[in-house]
């Protein structure tokens, strides 16, 4: 069961027009939910930051933040789901092509769920990288559906035989195509500060929290990827990903070649959030 545009109806019903300008301009916006054991997780900060990106981008929101909890929630009871995702995108509405806002249209929601285990393959044997420029716009904050430049970044990671890049500006390291990116030194925990140039992860204040409750000192600082190289451990975050450590960037091994110790004592209290 997905919902379309006011209502709960089967993918296969949904119609929609080649005018919304989610297919001409990438004029929309998306959120991705975490749900583990039925619940939705970190619901009130990812309406927070959807909230936010709708503002920015001049976007009224179809529904309010409980209404759109609420449709969440029913997506997953009718598809009885445990444990996955929710998607759910909210584009500038239908208009025949033309750069400004439409006068007439109105924002569509579209919003399902999907059955997603947690990778626990990856959380625990950790993944390779490697680096690239990154050429977003300067408002990587805002969650839009224009992800292009992440789309071919995560190909190159594939088709270099990786599974994740590390995205920097003139050699300083932002995130990743799809997660934030944290590395240890020295027992100091380093990640890019929460300005325009990265997503606020959700995923990334959720241990940015446990860090500080284990009295790991947190660096909301920028960093080369001279240094990250150099680091004692290296892991992303993120909805899909939660805390996935990086052991081999661009070919080089990073620490000891195996998840550190700072990254898996917040491997398992980030576990402790959810499971119960
Ligand atoms: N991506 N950075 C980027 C560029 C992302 O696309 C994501 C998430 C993150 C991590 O944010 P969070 O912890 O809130 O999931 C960081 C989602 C999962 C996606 O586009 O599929």
């Amino acid at each position: 069961m997905y919902f379309y545009k006011n209502e709960f109806i089967h993918k296969k019903d949904i119609q929609i027009s080649p005018d919304d300008r989610g297919y001409y301009f990438g004029d929309g916006i998306y959120e991705v939910f975490r749900v583990y054991n039925g619940q939705i997780y970190e619901g009130e900060a990812h309406m927070q930051r959807l909230e936010r990106t709708a503002s920015e981008v001049r976007l009224q929101l179809p529904y309010n933040n409980e209404e759109i909890i609420d449709i969440i929630n029913k997506l997953i009871h009718h598809n009885n789901l445990i444990e996955g995702t929710v998607y759910l995108q909210i584009t500038r509405g239908e208009a025949p092509r033309a750069h400004p806002f439409p006068a007439q249209a109105e924002p569509i929601l579209l919003a399902y769920c999907s059955e997603v285990k947690r990778p626990l393959s990856t959380i625990q044997n950790g993944i390779k990288a490697i680096t690239q420029p990154d050429i977003r716009w300067l408002r990587c904050d805002l969650k839009t559906l224009n992800l292009l430049p992440n789309v071919l970044a995560k190909q190159a990671a594939l088709d270099h035989g990786v599974q994740e890049v590390i995205l920097h500006r003139e050699g300083t390291v932002t995130e990743c195509s799809a997660s934030n990116l944290m590395m240890v030194k020295d027992h100091l925990l380093y990640t890019h500060p929460a300005n325009h140039l990265i997503l606020h992860g959700i995923t990334r204040a959720v241990v940015l929290r446990l860090a500080h409750a284990l009295q790991v000192q947190v660096k909301e600082e920028p960093f080369t990827t001279e240094q990250l190289l150099q680091a004692d451990e290296v892991f992303i975050t993120g909805t899909t990903v939660e805390i996935t450590s990086i052991l081999l960037i661009d070919g080089q091994v990073i620490g000891t070649g195996t998840p550190g110790p700072i990254t898996q004592r917040l491997q398992a209290e980030f576990e402790r959030t959810f499971l119960q």
